[in-house]
């Protein structure tokens, strides 16, 4: 029987959906009334699954060698909405993902987007992605994804969320913020309509398009950001796609990746965040710790060849189950300037990725593979 196999979160979603459908046409004083009644009927019930509480648990359990958490950033992604009468269900995804951070307590002291708000970057679906995120109850970063920008070469993205690369500090620590997603101009030779560009990027494991690159003049930007600092100072760069080079075929890359890490590697405390591959994913190259973000959307599987050895690996996700292998999450932001990455998969246990294991290189403190939460 299909039902047993459902989780609590999808059956918190069903519970929710009646007012959710509502949800575009309502202003915001409304959404949060709907929302807050939601969640009010099915704590009452008992469905709801604790996972911020599940989190603070594990950073008061955190061995003796850990530095202290100075302060922590939550982080949503990969939504790739479409129009709501296409795809409700990633609608109903990303409404839920704005939930859980908005539950946590305390609040991050600010929450990323980590790019591929729409699906086909469309101006309905990102102003739809929009509308959604300004429930987000902490400040909100924004960064943008291939499946935002090539409809219209980001005209409709800046115009909504401003300029795709930037920085900025919070407690010490300096923040750099790429658009990584840049091609060469594959499409005017083969005289595409901006719709066939837009589904040729959208399209990954095709041989059409270019590689991702963050590109020269923007490698020179990001040099003459990081000039201002002390080698001493963290670094945490938020970009799209890892940049390493994982997996060519899939655009699971960064074609510039040397040189971005090249820039990078002065520095004695580095970590790139990435959304893009969907899954579960951490690496180490020199200096420089890189995670990977979940999507609200869909899970994407294991790069056939090239998966980082320190990837703590996750198996497949359940095909009966649309939450399986989805989520959102939180950096913790340490004292020395490192990072534990914490995975919050929907229908499984959470999975804390310390700084430690980077640091150690996978000598110590490996966490352990998720495993199923509630069935
Ligand atoms: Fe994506
Ligand atoms: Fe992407």
């Amino acid at each position: 029987m299909a039902y047993k196999f459902k989780s609590v979160e999808t059956k918190w979603m069903e519970e929710r959906e009646g007012a959710m459908n509502q949800l575009v046409k309502l202003p915001r004083r409304a959404f949060v009334q709907v929302a807050g009644a939601a969640a009010g009927a099915v704590l009452g019930k008992g469905l709801m699954a604790p996972h911020s509480f599940q989190l603070i648990e594990m950073v008061k359990a955190a061995g003796p060698e850990a530095s202290p958490v100075k302060f922590t950033v939550a982080y949503i992604s990969d939504s790739h909405l479409y129009t709501r009468d296409l795809n409700d269900r990633f609608v109903r995804s990303i409404l839920k993902a704005v939930d859980d951070v908005n539950r946590l307590d305390p609040q991050p002291d600010f929450v990323l987007f980590g790019g591929d708000l729409a699906q086909l970057g469309k101006p309905d679906e990102l102003q739809l992605g929009l509308q959604i995120l300004k429930e987000v109850k902490a400040p909100l970063h924004m960064m943008v994804g291939e499946h935002d920008w090539y409809l219209d070469l980001g005209e409709t993205w800046k115009g909504l969320f401003g300029a795709p690369n930037y920085s900025f500090d919070r407690k010490g620590v300096h923040f750099v913020v790429l658009n990584s997603v840049i091609e060469k101009d594959f499409w005017t030779a083969l005289k595409m309509t901006p719709e066939e560009r837009m589904h040729t990027v959208a399209g990954l494991d095709n041989g059409t398009q270019s590689r991702f690159e963050v590109g020269e003049p923007q490698r020179m930007w990001m040099q003459q950001d990081l000039a201002k600092f002390d080698r001493k100072t963290p670094i945490v760069v938020f970009s799209h796609s890892p940049l390493y080079k994982y997996y060519k075929p899939w655009n699971f890359w960064t074609d510039d990746a040397d040189e971005v890490q090249a820039i990078l590697k002065p520095f004695q405390t580095v970590t790139v965040i990435h959304g893009h591959t969907h899954q579960v994913l951490t690496n180490r190259i020199g200096n420089i710790s890189f995670h990977g973000l979940l999507s609200t959307a869909w899970p994407w599987p294991y790069a056939p060849e090239g998966l980082p050895k320190l990837t703590v690996q996750m198996s497949r996700p359940n095909p009966f189950d649309m939450n399986d292998g989805l989520g959102d999450g939180r950096i913790e932001v340490l004292t020395d300037g490192l990072v534990n990455k914490i995975y919050n998969l929907w229908d499984r246990n959470p999975v804390s990725v310390p700084a430690s294991y980077l640091k150690s290189n996978g000598a110590k403190d490996k966490p352990a593979a998720p495993t199923y939460s509630s069935y």
